[in-house]
């Protein structure tokens, strides 16, 4: 199928980044469905995209009008059979493999056979995830960033299996989205992430260490970078334990110090203090 003629797509997971992603397709003109396993995840996610689209009118980037039309574009459903008659999947499930392959098996058994599945993995291998599938041709990796409807890349990964055809299709697909698209290779946090991890780790160090407050570690990256945001702060927005299971995927791959977690991550996670879903991270969100 041509990117141009996908008219449906299913989103499996309506959290952080799957109600993002929904928004950026309906807003796209796509039908979309999502997917969660209760139908208070799918208020609570219906909740997130109609604050976002909010927002998106009151700064005046979406007209009222193309607000509701994308909204009445987004329906939700527990029963992944409903799922059946879809043109894309985009699979954004918490970064966890063992959730993210059960899913992956079962949504291969519903949807057609030359139907693309994405994910939205931010550093599970591609090829790990196609070969819990019947079609590793056409899985891809398609990582959107945080929050979706603002960010304007899309890192797409193909794994040693994907063809190149998908990979076309992957990323006309994310140009059809109005996002810039990349292409990474299948190694644990393709570009960004790579990138990132290793600057959030050492910012988390620095902090634990009592090395600077942590409003004087963002303002120095806010001020003396010039980024939006500084790397507490980011990491708070991510989710401290979507941040911790990457550094710990990461760190697995390649064995490099770099990547390590620090302690105060861990023990952050632990206690439940996960960033701004959590309404406390390095920052007390109320
Ligand atoms: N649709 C369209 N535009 C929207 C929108 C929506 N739903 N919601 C907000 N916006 C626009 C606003 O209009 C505003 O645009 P303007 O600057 O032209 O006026 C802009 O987005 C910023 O919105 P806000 O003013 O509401 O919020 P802030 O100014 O506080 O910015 C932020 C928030 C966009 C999160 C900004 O701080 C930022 O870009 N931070 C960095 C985010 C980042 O690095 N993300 C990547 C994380 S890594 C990742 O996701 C990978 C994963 O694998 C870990």
């Amino acid at each position: 199928m041509d990117a141009q003629d996908v008219r449906h797509v299913a989103v499996l997971g309506c959290g952080l980044m799957g109600s993002g992603i929904a928004e950026v397709v309906a807003r796209a003109g796509i039908g979309v469905t999502v997917l969660e396993p209760t139908d208070e995840l799918l208020a609570t996610g219906r909740a997130k995209i109609e604050a976002s689209t909010g927002r998106a009118v009151e700064r005046g980037k979406l007209d009222a009008a193309d607000r509701d039309a994308a909204l009445t574009r987004i329906s939700g459903t527990t029963d992944i059979a409903d799922l059946a008659a879809t043109d894309l999947v985009i699979e954004a499930a918490t970064e966890d493999p063992v959730a993210k392959l059960a899913l992956l098996r079962s949504i291969d058994l519903v949807v057609g056979a030359e139907v693309v599945v994405a994910t939205n993995t931010s550093s599970i291998p591609i090829a790990t995830l196609g070969a819990a599938t019947g079609r590793p041709d056409r899985v891809v990796g398609l990582h959107f960033f945080n929050p979706p409807p603002v960010m304007g890349l899309i890192e797409v990964t193909p794994s040693l299996a994907t063809s190149d055809v998908t990979v076309a299709f992957a990323r006309a697909f994310g140009t059809r989205l109005g996002k810039t698209t990349v292409l990474a290779k299948d190694h644990a946090g393709f570009i960004v992430n790579r990138v990132l991890i290793p600057y959030l780790c050492d910012a988390i160090a620095l902090f634990d260490e009592g090395f600077a407050t942590r409003e004087d570690i963002d303002e120095s990256v806010t001020l003396g970078l010039n980024h939006p945001m500084g790397p507490l702060r980011l990491a708070d927005l991510i989710g401290l334990d979507t941040v911790l299971q990457i550094a710990e995927v990461l760190h697995a791959e390649f064995r490099d110090g770099r990547y390590a977690p620090p302690p105060l991550l861990r023990r952050m996670v632990a206690a439940g203090w996960l960033g701004t879903k959590s309404g406390r991270g390095f920052y007390d969100y109320g």
